[in-house]
C-alpha cells in the first residue's frame, strides 16, 4: 500500500514550462532558449516534453499543453497531460512554471500523482522518479486526499481474490473506520442468513473463512444523511451458471464498488467531510460447491419481496437489493450504489465511461456537471419505466435476469430501485473500475470510477 506524496516544499527543483500552442507556435516563456526546443522538434503540442540542457545535466524542461481548451475540456485535458510529464520525466523535483491563467493546477497536480500509483504487493515496483511540487495555489490536503481515496480503491481492486476475501474486505473496511473514528458493525451467519437472505444465499457456498457478510460503517457527527453502498463480490465465478474461463480472468475486480465507495469514504474522512456518513458493503464470493443458490430458486429478499434466480451470474443485483433494503430503511437524504454489475454497461459506453441512473433532476445535474468539472466522466442512462415489465417472471415478483438480452444496465438498475424506497433520491453507477490497457494516469489494473464526481456533487445535493 503506497500513499501518494508530493516532492517536500524546500526540495530544489528545476522548473517544468507549461507551454501553450499560439496561432503562430509555441508561446515561449521570455526565459527559455526557444532555438534549441525548435530545433529539436519541440511544437507544443499536448504532452510533448523537451528537455532543456543546463551547465551539469537537464536544467528544466518544457511541456506542451496544446492550444487553449474549452472550458468543458479543460480538467480532462489537465488531468490526463500531465499525468504524462509524471510518467516521462527525469528523476528529481518539478516544480510548474509559465503557467496560463486558464490552466487548472488542481487537476494536473492530481494527474500528476494518479500517474505515480503503483502495485507493489508482490512485487517490487519502481518507485516514482520524478516528484512534483506542490504547486501554490493548489489545496495540498484536499488532492492528496483524492489521490489516497484512489490509491486505496486500485488497491482493493488490484488485490487477487485470494488475499481479498470477505474477510480481507471487511478488514480493510475496519482499518479505515478506526484511522477515522467510524464505528462497525458486522453481519454474519444466522442472523445475515434471517436478515438478509439473498446476500446470505449468494455467498453460502463460499469456503472455510470466506463467509458472506454485510459490513456497515457510521461516522459520527452531525452531517446530510447519505449512505453508500458498494458490491462486493470478491470473486464471481457466475456461480453454477459459471463464467467461461475469459469472462472470469478478471472478477477479482468484481468487489469494485466496495472499493470505490470505500475510497471516497477515506477521501470525505480525511478531509473531515465523513460526519453522518453511512458505508454498507455487502461481501460475498459467488462460489460453485453443493451448497450453492441454484437456477430457478426463488429466494425471499429481506423486503419480502421475492425473486426467481434466472442466472446465478446475476449475483450483485441480489447483494445489493438486501442492503439497498436495509438503507432505505433509514430514509437517508441520498443512497448511492456503486457496483460493477452488468457487461451490459460496458457493451453501452466502453470501459472508461460508467452510467449512472437517477431519478432525482438536480442530484443528476449536479453529478454530471461535477463530473464534467473534475475529470472524472460519467454518462446518465435512463431508469426507463416501460422496461418495468421485462423483471416481471412468472412466479415471483422479480426476476434477477430476464431473458431477451435487451437493455441488461438498464433492467439491472430498475431492479434495485425496487428496494430503495424510502430514500431521498437514489444514483446508481455501473462501473467498470478497470484500465484494460495503461493510459496516462491510469495504469493497468484497478481503478476510480465516480468517485469525485460523487465527493464533488455532494455539497450540493446532500
Ligand atoms: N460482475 C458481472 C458483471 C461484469 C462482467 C462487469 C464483466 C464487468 C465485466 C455480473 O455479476 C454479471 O455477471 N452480470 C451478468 C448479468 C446477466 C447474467 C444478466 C452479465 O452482465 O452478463
Ligand atoms: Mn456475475
Ligand atoms: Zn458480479
Amino acid at each position: 500500500m503506497t500513499e501518494p506524496e508530493f516532492a517536500p516544499a524546500d526540495a530544489e527543483s528545476r522548473p517544468l514550462w507549461l507551454v501553450v500552442q499560439g496561432d503562430d507556435g509555441p508561446i515561449w516563456p521570455e526565459s527559455v532558449d526557444s532555438a534549441f526546443a525548435k530545433a529539436s522538434g519541440f511544437t507544443g503540442k499536448p504532452g510533448q516534453i523537451c528537455l532543456l540542457p543546463g551547465e551539469d545535466g537537464v536544467a528544466g524542461a518544457l511541456f506542451g499543453i496544446g492550444k487553449p481548451a474549452s472550458p468543458a475540456d479543460r480538467p480532462a485535458r489537465e488531468r490526463f497531460t500531465l499525468a504524462r510529464a509524471a510518467e516521462t520525466l527525469p528523476e528529481g523535483a518539478w516544480r510548474l512554471a509559465g503557467v496560463p491563467d486558464s490552466y487548472d493546477l488542481t487537476h494536473g497536480a492530481l494527474g500528476w500523482l494518479f500517474a505515480q500509483y503503483r502495485f507493489d504487493r508482490y512485487k517490487k515496483a519502481e518507485p516514482p522518479k520524478a516528484r512534483l511540487v506542490c504547486p501554490e495555489g493548489v489545496d495540498r490536503e484536499a488532492v492528496l486526499a483524492m489521490a489516497a481515496g484512489e490509491y486505496l480503491a486500485r488497491d482493493l481492486i488490484n488485490t487477487p481474490a485470494s488475499d481479498m476475501g470477505p474477510g480481507d474486505l471487511e478488514a480493510a473496511a475496519r482499518d479505515l473506520a478506526a484511522r477515522h473514528g467510524a464505528s462497525v458493525e458486522v453481519i454474519t451467519g444466522e442472523a445475515l442468513a434471517e436478515g438478509f437472505p439473498m446476500i446470505h444465499a449468494v455467498g453460502r457456498a463460499a469456503g472455510q473463512g470466506r463467509a458472506p457478510r454485510l459490513i456497515d460503517l457510521r461516522f459520527p457527527g452531525e452531517g446530510p444523511a447519505v449512505t453508500l453502498v458498494g458490491k462486493g463480490v470478491c470473486f464471481d465465478t457466475g456461480g453454477l451458471d459459471i463464467k467461461p474461463s475469459a469472462s472470469m480472468l478478471i472478477m477479482k475486480k468484481d468487489m469494485g464498488g466496495a472499493a470505490n465507495v470505500l475510497g471516497l469514504t477515506n477521501t470525505l474522512a480525511r478531509l473531515g467531510r465523513a460526519g453522518g456518513l453511512r458505508v454498507l458493503v455487502p461481501a460475498v464470493e459467488n462460489a460453485v460447491a453443493g451448497d450453492s443458490f441454484r437456477p430457478g430458486d426463488v429466494l425471499t429478499s429481506r423486503k419480502g419481496v421475492t425473486v426467481e434466480v434466472n442466472n446465478t451470474d446475476a449475483e450483485g443485483r441480489l447483494i445489493l437489493a438486501d442492503a439497498l433494503a436495509y438503507a432505505a430503511e433509514e430514509s437517508p437524504r441520498l443512497l448511492v450504489s456503486m457496483a460493477t454489475l452488468t457487461g451490459a454497461a460496458r457493451v453501452a459506453l466502453g470501459p472508461d465511461l460508467p452510467p449512472f441512473f437517477c431519478d432525482d433532476e438536480a442530484v443528476a445535474d449536479a453529478l454530471f456537471r461535477a463530473s464534467r468539472d473534475h475529470a472524472d466522466p460519467i454518462w446518465r442512462m435512463p431508469f426507463w419505466e416501460p422496461y418495468e415489465a421485462m423483471i416481471e417472471p412468472a412466479i415471483a415478483d422479480l426476476d434477477n435476469a430476464p431473458g431477451g438480452g435487451f437493455a441488461g444496465a438498464i433492467t439491472a438498475a430498475l431492479f434495485l430501485r425496487r428496494f430503495t424506497e424510502g430514500a431521498g433520491a437514489y444514483a446508481h453507477f455501473d462501473i467498470y473500475g478497470w484500465q484494460p490497457s495503461a493510459a496516462p494516469g491510469r495504469p493497468k489494473g484497478g481503478v476510480g470510477q465516480g468517485m469525485r464526481a460523487i465527493l464533488h456533487a455532494l455539497p450540493t445535493i446532500a
